[in-house]
């Protein structure tokens, strides 16, 4: 009985829900995209040659035992939000085949581990968020229309949907730190090169019909379970959160009718690491799953499930402040983005 109920669920996520038009009772918007690297990543991954893939146990240990793809144990900060908005779980663009994709109208994932806002942020195959961005033109200009009647119905869909991006870190973890390409940069000179790159894709974004987004940047990566923490690698990174909501403010006076949200989870890590006991964390610089020892049990207790992402314990203390709370998202959380006319 309790299999059953388990493999009815499982196929109601991977089949008819995305399939289905969302109830606009219970849905606050009408879609949810969503871009960028790991933190988000659904299982895009899977269909790509390289190594950063997350489609064997334990990853989605907590997902009905499902590896999806997902980094993390569970869901990730995305599908969070998606719940919240009472969507489905938007799907891997290249997990949907490329017939059945105008069915998929509450969201698509287009999210790609290892990758980033530059082109030359990568390791083996994985879609840079130019490529993330051409996708989704795709989306609206071959799939979209096969389902909605005119073009002022896509429009319509699109301006009350949600632009969830969640991106940056491969950026410092795999180039910036790790090449010389950009080394001839200060941090503060990286930073606005990464936020420029972002803003012109926020724009493409815009021109296809986007308007309400919400844009999270690195946190803090000198922190992680081998180095807990490096802050003279924060320093570095900080710049790109620091100067990330005036660019947003920039753009948003720029782009008639748009609305931006960032997030800042650099400023708000540190909330929890001077009191990880407030958030349900004993000792929040251990991960739960390292290779060739015995995973976890109480994946609630762990801040990282693997070697640098976060269990889904962690993204939900995120996606919780965000949607509703003041202390991650300015100038406003999801909830009020979602009233935003
Ligand atoms: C989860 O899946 C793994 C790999 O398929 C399997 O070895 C393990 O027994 C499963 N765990 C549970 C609790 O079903
Ligand atoms: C990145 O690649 C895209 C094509 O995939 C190209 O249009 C764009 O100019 C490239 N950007 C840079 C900075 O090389
Ligand atoms: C850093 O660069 C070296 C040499 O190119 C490469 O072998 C290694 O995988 C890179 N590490 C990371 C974390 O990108
Ligand atoms: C937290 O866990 C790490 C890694 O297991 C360990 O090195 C450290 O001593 C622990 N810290 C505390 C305060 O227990
Ligand atoms: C995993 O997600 C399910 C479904 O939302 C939830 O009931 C469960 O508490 C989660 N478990 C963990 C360990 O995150």
């Amino acid at each position: 009985m309790s299999s059953f109920k388990v493999f009815w669920v499982a196929f109601l996520m991977s089949y008819q829900v995305f399939f289905t038009r969302a109830d606009s009772e219970v849905s606050l918007v009408p879609a949810m995209y969503v871009f960028g690297d790991s933190s988000v990543d659904s299982g895009n991954n899977n269909n790509l040659n390289t190594m950063a893939k997350a489609n064997i146990y334990p990853y989605g240990i907590d997902f009905n035992n499902k590896s999806t793809g997902r980094f993390t144990n569970n869901k990730t900060f995305a599908d969070l939000i998606a719940v919240k908005l009472g969507l489905p779980l938007p799907p891997p663009y290249l997990g949907v085949s490329e017939s059945e994709r105008y069915k998929v109208v509450t969201g698509i994932n287009y999210a790609s581990g290892a990758c980033g806002i530059l082109n030359d942020t990568r390791v083996g195959d994985c879609l840079s968020l130019d490529v993330q961005v051409k996708y989704f033109t795709s989306t609206v200009t071959n799939d979209l229309p096969k389902h909605f009647q005119s073009k002022d119905e896509i429009q319509n869909h699109l301006s009350k949907s949600i632009f969830l991006l969640s991106i940056g870190s491969n950026d410092y973890a795999l180039n910036y730190f790790n090449r010389t390409t950009y080394q001839n940069k200060t941090p503060i000179e990286f930073a606005d090169f990464l936020l420029e790159k972002l803003g012109s894709k926020l724009k493409e974004l815009y021109d296809l019909g986007a308007r309400k987004y919400v844009v999270a940047v690195a946190g803090q990566l000198g922190c992680s379970p081998s180095k807990f923490c490096d802050e003279v690698k924060n320093e570095k990174i900080k710049p790109l959160s620091d100067k990330l909501p005036k660019k947003l403010q920039e753009l948003q006076a720029q782009l008639s009718g748009s609305s931006f949200i960032s997030s800042n989870p650099f400023n708000f890590f540190n909330e929890i690491k001077n009191a990880p006991e407030k958030y349900g964390f004993k000792n929040i610089s251990r991960s739960c799953y390292v290779d060739g020892e015995p995973l976890c049990d109480n994946r609630e207790e762990y801040y990282y499930f693997d070697f640098a992402h976060g269990t889904e314990a962690n993204y939900r203390i995120y996606a919780n402040e965000c949607f509703s709370g003041s202390k991650l998202c300015s100038p406003k959380n999801i909830e009020q983005l979602v009233q935003t006319p």
